[in-house]
């Protein structure tokens, strides 16, 4: 006796009922890149619709993201000026409270996260203070001034925060310094598990934050290691981060249901910019079908565990959606 799988399979209104997995629009956050001036709407070489903005060019975008249905943003800023520590990160002139500002006072009802990071605002291109010896980021110099950076971005009007650094222990300081300064509702979203990758190059052309020197490797995780990026994630949720994330997404599938199954967090995906430009060109050469391949690669990443999807095709994948 065998079964016949193909059953539920000859009618299209029965393979919806039968359907294990569903993507929704409420599922997505769009990342938004911010620079100083007005008008400004620069595309980005290596990511076709993809765009650095000016503050008013972003007010104009969430109203075309809000009709498309997407109400989460995450932002990250492009400064005019770069130092060694990053000053313009912890300054509440700077251009990611003024970009949280802005977009709060025009969007009130837009979700507004931010990532916390320093590698965008240094000119070195790290993601924290340099330890001139070690030739690394030096950990605990960076979670001192991670926590300002967090009050900075509370105090525009943040709805979560999001490091990204990979600082041990930087959940831990950002829940002390926001619970102190009066911020204990605001959540955080820990990119917990995040490996050095080559699957990054596109996002620091868009950021501008190419390292220097070196590379991340001595703070982000090795792409070969499965019980530490386990270990990772777990150490995040015990220090009291609401939101876990696994990135990038794509090649760490395995890691989203490992890390899913050990945890009770919600979990995030990034699907980031290296997985983006691979789909993006391949369908310009007319080498995929690109709507099919990207709804498939949403599924890939639902079915896997993601609560929420990070992706720079959220509004595509929204307007497939309302088109179904
Ligand atoms: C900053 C940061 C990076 C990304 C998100 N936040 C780049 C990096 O770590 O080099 C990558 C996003 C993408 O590739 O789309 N720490
Ligand atoms: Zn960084």
């Amino acid at each position: 006796m065998f079964q016949r799988f193909r059953r539920t399979r000859l009618n299209k209104n029965l393979r919806s009922l039968v359907r294990e997995t569903h993507v929704h629009v409420e599922d997505f956050i769009y990342p938004l890149f911010i620079r100083s001036g007005e008008n400004i709407k620069k595309e980005v070489a290596s990511m076709p619709g993809v765009f650095q903005m000016s503050l008013d060019v972003a007010i104009k975008e969430c109203e075309e993201l809000k009709s498309l249905g997407i109400y989460s943003i995450i932002l990250f800023g492009i400064p005019d000026t770069k130092d060694s520590i990053g000053s313009d990160a912890l300054c509440e002139h700077g251009i990611i409270a003024t970009a949280v500002r802005g977009i709060k006072s025009a969007h009130p009802d837009m979700f507004v996260v931010t990532d916390l990071c320093f590698c965008e605002y240094t000119d070195h291109g790290h993601c924290g203070i340099i330890d001139e010896a070690k030739e690394t980021v030096d950990n605990d110099a960076t979670l001192e001034i991670s926590g300002e950076q967090a009050i900075v971005h509370a105090k525009a009007g943040a709805d979560m925060i999001a490091p990204s650094g990979m600082m041990d222990g930087i959940i831990e300081q950002l829940r002390t310094s926001l619970d102190g300064a009066g911020y204990k509702e605001l959540p955080i979203m820990s990119y917990s598990t995040k490996f050095a990758s080559g699957y990054y190059g596109p996002f620091r052309d868009v950021a501008e934050s190419t390292p220097s020197f070196g590379d991340r490797s001595s703070y982000q995780m090795d792409p070969a290691n499965r019980r530490e990026a386990i270990a990772e994630s777990v150490s995040d949720e015990m220090q009291g981060a609401d939101i876990l994330m696994v990135k990038p997404a794509l090649a760490y599938l395995d890691l989203v249901r490992e890390i899913k199954d050990a945890t009770s967090l919600p979990m995030a995906v990034y699907n980031v910019s290296g997985e983006y430009a691979m789909l993006k060109m391949a369908g310009m050469n007319d080498l995929i079908d690109y709507e099919r391949v990207v709804m498939e690669t949403m599924i890939a990443f639902k079915r896997a565990g993601a609560d929420i999807i990070i992706s720079y095709h959220a509004k595509e994948v929204a307007k497939m959606l309302l088109n179904r």
